[in-house]
């Protein structure tokens, strides 16, 4: 079964074409970044215009590289939630028209579902898993009790993970997206420099801000006293701090839920920092750990492809897709 997928939810402009869930023929991603860069984050109404203008040459580009054409696709798989509404917008209006004009079942799907579902392009894993998500948007940890039944454990109060990344990365005057610029820099800074603290670590939910504030006030004390700010340790303390956070509530988790996998998924999953540590803990455990390759931890319409396949084979999809509409903040939990 091959599927075009469509993702325009926030600042990447991305279609893909995947077959039975987890062979990818191609995957074209169109950033934004350098376009929001010069802002310091994403202005909705520039992704907007930028997403008219890429998404149709981006579809033509995705047909003339792989020589296939609308009567090789069986179905249209689109983010319709949640993101930004404008963006969302644009990929629905896309996807609807072609399905309408190319008679194609079109199937709807939830964005952080195909962030949970993005390992599944590499390897297929037997629920249950404990899925920690990570990206600019959302930090949760969800127990995949099987396709289409999630249970939410904990999430953030405050900031989103990678969103603490870009502010940090921010106030250390790097370029945005931070986190990328932060995992770069803690490679070659001392961990164990800063003693940054570590939130709400009896609850399943996660707070950054207090993190956040603390790197805030070592920086302005260290400017105060005419002391060079030594980047490099600030970013590999605050990376350590943030995985510890992370490592320490999945693999709790897995514990109390009797769980031996650990999956995770987001921008924020290609952190090397965290990798490493959830790699190490799960190792420890025998707790077996998954991540999506780099290039699929971030936005994509692979990944979006990929649920629609598995909703569909189940046949749990909406089908009244002429009236559905983008939605911000819908989730799937
Ligand atoms: O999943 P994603 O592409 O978009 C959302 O749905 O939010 O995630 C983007 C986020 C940004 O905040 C970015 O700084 C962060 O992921 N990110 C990273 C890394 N690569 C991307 N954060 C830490 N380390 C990285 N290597
Ligand atoms: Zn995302």
């Amino acid at each position: 079964m091959l599927i075009l997928g469509i993702e325009s939810s926030c600042d990447e402009t991305s279609v893909s074409l995947v077959k039975n869930g987890k062979e990818i023929i191609c995957n074209l991603v169109a950033s934004q970044i350098d376009i929001h860069a010069q802002y310091g984050g994403v202005v909705p109404e520039i992704a907007s215009r930028q997403h008219i203008l890429t998404i149709n040459p981006l579809l033509e580009e995705l047909f003339t590289k792989t020589q296939l054409s609308k009567d090789d696709i069986d179905a249209i798989a689109v983010t319709y939630s949640p993101g930004l509404q404008g963006s969302l917008i644009i990929g629905l209006m896309v996807a609807k028209t072609l399905a309408w004009l190319w008679k194609k079942t079109l199937i709807p799907v939830n964005h952080l579902e195909g962030h949970m579902y993005s390992p599944f392009l590499e390897k297929e894993i037997k629920p249950p898993f404990l899925t920690l998500l990570v990206s600019g948007g959302h930090t949760e940890l969800i127990i995949f009790e099987d396709h289409g039944k999630y249970k939410l454990l904990g999430k953030t109060k405050d900031d989103a993970v990678g969103e603490a990344f870009d502010k940090v990365a921010r106030l250390l005057d790097l370029p945005y997206p931070g986190g990328p610029y932060i995992d770069k820099k803690s490679q070659i800074g001392d961990p164990k420099k800063f003693a940054f603290p570590r939130a709400l670590p009896a609850s399943y939910d996660f707070s950054f801000s207090g993190l956040k504030t603390s790197v805030l006030y070592t920086i302005r004390n260290m400017q105060k006293e005419n002391i060079e700010i030594p980047v490099e340790d600030i970013c590999a303390s605050f990376s350590e701090a943030v995985s510890d956070t992370l490592v320490n509530k999945a693999i709790k988790a897995c514990k109390e839920f009797n769980l031996n996998k650990v999956v995770i998924s987001g921008g924020v999953a290609a952190n090397s920092t965290l990798r490493k540590k959830m790699a190490l803990e799960c190792k420890k455990r025998k707790i077996e750990f998954f991540s999506p390759p780099l290039s699929l931890c971030t936005d994509n319409a692979a990944m979006i492809a990929c649920v629609a396949y598995y909703k569909f084979i189940r046949d749990d999809y909406e089908k009244d897709w002429l009236s559905l509409d983008a939605q911000s903040r819908l989730k799937p939990y």
